[in-house]
């Protein structure tokens, strides 16, 4: 049942979040009643010893931290590492045009969706615009729209007789943009499309100088199965992960540890990282340099607990399924509901070492909770998250875990309810221990 609730919290969550700019203000909305206070990179700043922080920057990208009781150069920084980003589609700036008497919204292909799954769903936008206040200033809002407001119809397969031996295939400039309305020739697809924005954010269209925009899916998260055993969401890739490391900073027996533990959030790990707020960035560095000499810390003893840290990233893993038995690596297969998975890689696409993956299995164990280790088949390409890139950056060590789950970077992914549970466990177990 508390595997169930949890599961159906992350839902919410996630329903909350259509895009990772709306994934950081539930983040806060998370931390704040736990006495979190926001800090501004602009400002000086003062911490004190059990201090519950964070920081946002450039709205979709966030690290939480709790400054640790005992000194740095003693403890290290505990940290968890996630990112708020999904592959998806984004409206392009001039992307409202007109064809053949209806509205398209050109898009871009962020990151590495499966195309074919955005075809037929009910989708809508959400995402950030950037206007000029009253007084002359930029300033940035979030806008939603509820309903669905476009689609991708598929051709009927009286005109693509060969979709179920070919698959879908869509040219992803031509194929792609989606259709939001009818339009007749006198109406300009542009003012069209802007008046729409200031209808939803009530800001004036004059006034609104750029936006970002995510193409999601309305339909909210479900339990399936005949125990109501899984569950489907978009974006599960990777915002179970990050609501994992939330849920398991703010447990109340974690925030009353000794050590500086630290959650951070990234955007942009669908596109590589490589980006000011990205895991490739400054971000994390430049908080963690701060937190030590804000703290009464000089450089060496920064030096001494970055060599003491350690980082759990945290990313989804490919669950088997048992249709497709050819694509894992047969003595490397990972089930939903089993347990966190520990990925491996010689080629150092995931963090993991030997002594990373001790100390993991170790807390697993100590937690009661079961674990899985993963191989990518040696024939297929693997991939990478933020894992490599932030202990290379840093110099600390690091370990790769996800859940398993299905489908990665569909529109509709899907996972195990027992697995969400052990990640928290593991995790507390990390944080606390
Ligand atoms: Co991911």
């Amino acid at each position: 049942m508390k595997n169930r609730l949890q599961v159906q919290h992350l839902l919410d969550f996630i329903d909350a979040s259509p895009s990772p700019w709306h994934a950081v203000h539930s983040i806060e909305a998370q931390l704040v009643p736990f006495a979190f206070i926001r800090l501004h990179e602009t400002d000086q700043w003062t911490l004190q010893a059990g201090g519950r922080y964070y920081v946002i920057r450039d709205d979709s990208s966030i690290i939480a931290f709790v400054v640790g009781q005992k000194p740095l150069a003693d403890t290290g920084f505990k940290i968890i590492g996630a990112h708020t980003d999904s592959p998806g589609l984004r409206v392009k700036p001039n992307g409202a045009s007109y064809l053949d008497g209806f509205l398209r919204l050109g898009v871009e292909v962020y990151g590495g969706p499966i195309l074919a799954t955005f075809s037929d769903r009910d989708l809508s936008l959400a995402g950030r615009v950037s206007y000029k206040n009253n007084q002359g200033a930029i300033e940035s809002r979030l806008i939603r729209f509820d309903q669905p407001l476009l689609r991708l119809p598929n051709l009927a397969i009286h005109m693509n007789r060969a979709v179920n031996d070919d698959g879908l295939k869509l040219h992803k400039q031509n194929e792609l943009p989606l259709i939001l309305t009818r339009l007749s020739e006198e109406q300009l697809p542009q003012p069209y499309f802007a008046a729409l924005l200031q209808a939803q954010s009530s800001i004036e269209a004059a006034r609104i100088l750029s936006w970002e925009l995510n193409v999601y899916d309305t339909q909210k998260g479900a339990f399936w199965g005949a125990e109501n055993e899984f569950y489907a969401n978009s974006q599960l890739d990777n915002l179970a992960s990050c609501h994992a490391a939330i849920t398991a900073l703010l447990d109340n027996s974690v925030l009353a540890a000794d050590g500086t533990l630290v959650c951070a959030l990234f955007d942009h790990e669908e596109i590589g990282s490589t980006s000011t707020k990205g895991a490739d960035g400054s971000f994390l560095p430049d908080i963690l340099q701060r937190i030590a000499l804000t703290h009464a810390t000089d450089r060496q003893d920064y030096a001494r607990g970055l060599a003491k840290s350690i980082q759990i990233s945290a990313d989804m893993a490919h669950a088997y399924q048992p249709n497709f038995p050819l694509a894992y690596d047969p003595d490397h297969k990972v089930l939903v509901n089993q347990g966190p998975v520990i990925k491996v890689n010689a080629g150092q696409r995931y963090s993991t070492e030997s002594h990373s993956e001790a100390l993991f299995v170790n807390w697993c164990e100590e937690a009661g909770v079961p674990y899985q280790k993963y191989s990518h088949r040696c024939d297929l390409p693997c991939g990478s998250t933020i894992g490599p890139i932030t202990s290379a950056k840093l110099g600390i060590r690091s370990i790769d875990v996800g859940n398993p789950m299905w489908a990665m970077h569909s529109i509709r992914e899907s996972a195990g309810v027992l697995d969400h549970d052990y990640m928290i466990r593991v995790m507390k177990r990390f944080f606390s221990g």
